[in-house]
C-alpha cells in the first residue's frame, strides 16, 4: 500500500497531465477551494482536502467509462496513501463506486461535488457573471427548476448534506465563499473587477 503524502504540485501536476479542457481544470480548482475552505472552518487538515479535491476527478477527461476506479489505480501507481485515494474514490459512491463516504472529508467532497456546479451556472446568470455576487437565496431559487444546470443532481447534494449533518443552506453558503476564494482561478470573477 502506498505511503506517500503527496503535495499540491504533485497533485497539479497529475490534474495537468491528465485533464486538457479547461472547464474540468476550473471544476478541480473550485471544489478544491471549497474543500480548503470547509477545511479550514472544521479545523481539519486544509492541505490534505484540497488535495484531494484537486484530483477526484482525474480520469474523467481520458476513461470516462472508467470514472473513479481509474482514478484510483492511477493514484496506486503514484503511491500516494490510501487516504488520499479513499477520498477521491468515493465523491462518485452510488454512481461509480461502491466506497461509501465515511469520513468528514468524504462526505463534504461528496456534497460540494455537484454543488459547485449549481453555484456556478447561478454565477453565469447575474448581470455581472460573477461568483462574488452569488448568494444562498439564488442558488436555492433554482433548486427545483430541473431545466437549469439539468446535469447537477440535487438529490446527492441533498444526501450529503443529510450525511453531513448540516443544512442545505450552510452547505450552500460554504459552497459560494470556497469558490469566491478562487474566483479568479475558476473564472467567476465576472467582468466588474
Ligand atoms: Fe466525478
Ligand atoms: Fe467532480
Amino acid at each position: 500500500m502506498g505511503e506517500k503524502i503527496p503535495t499540491r504540485q504533485d497533485a497539479l501536476e497529475l490534474l495537468h497531465r491528465y485533464n486538457e479542457t479547461e472547464s474540468l481544470r476550473k471544476h478541480a480548482y473550485a471544489v478544491e477551494g471549497v474543500m480548503r475552505y470547509i477545511a479550514r472552518k472544521r479545523g481539519e487538515d486544509e492541505e490534505k482536502w484540497g488535495i484531494v479535491g484537486l484530483v477526484h476527478d482525474l480520469d474523467y477527461e481520458k476513461f470516462p467509462d472508467q470514472h473513479c476506479s481509474k482514478t484510483g489505480e492511477i493514484l496506486r501507481e503514484q503511491g500516494w496513501s490510501e487516504e488520499y485515494i479513499r477520498g477521491a474514490v468515493s465523491h462518485g459512491w452510488g454512481i461509480c463506486s461502491d466506497v461509501m463516504p465515511q469520513t468528514p472529508l468524504e462526505k463534504t467532497l461528496y456534497a460540494i461535488d455537484e454543488l459547485t456546479g449549481l453555484v456556478a451556472t447561478t454565477a453565469l446568470i447575474r448581470p455581472s457573471k460573477s461568483v462574488l455576487d452569488v448568494q444562498v437565496k439564488s442558488v436555492k431559487n433554482k433548486w427545483k427548476d430541473k431545466r437549469f444546470a439539468a446535469g447537477v443532481d440535487r438529490s446527492i447534494i441533498e444526501k450529503g448534506a443529510q450525511m453531513l449533518g448540516v443544512e442545505l443552506d450552510e452547505l450552500i453558503d460554504n459552497t459560494i465563499k470556497g469558490m469566491q476564494e478562487v474566483a479568479e482561478a475558476i473564472g467567476l470573477k465576472g467582468n466588474s473587477g
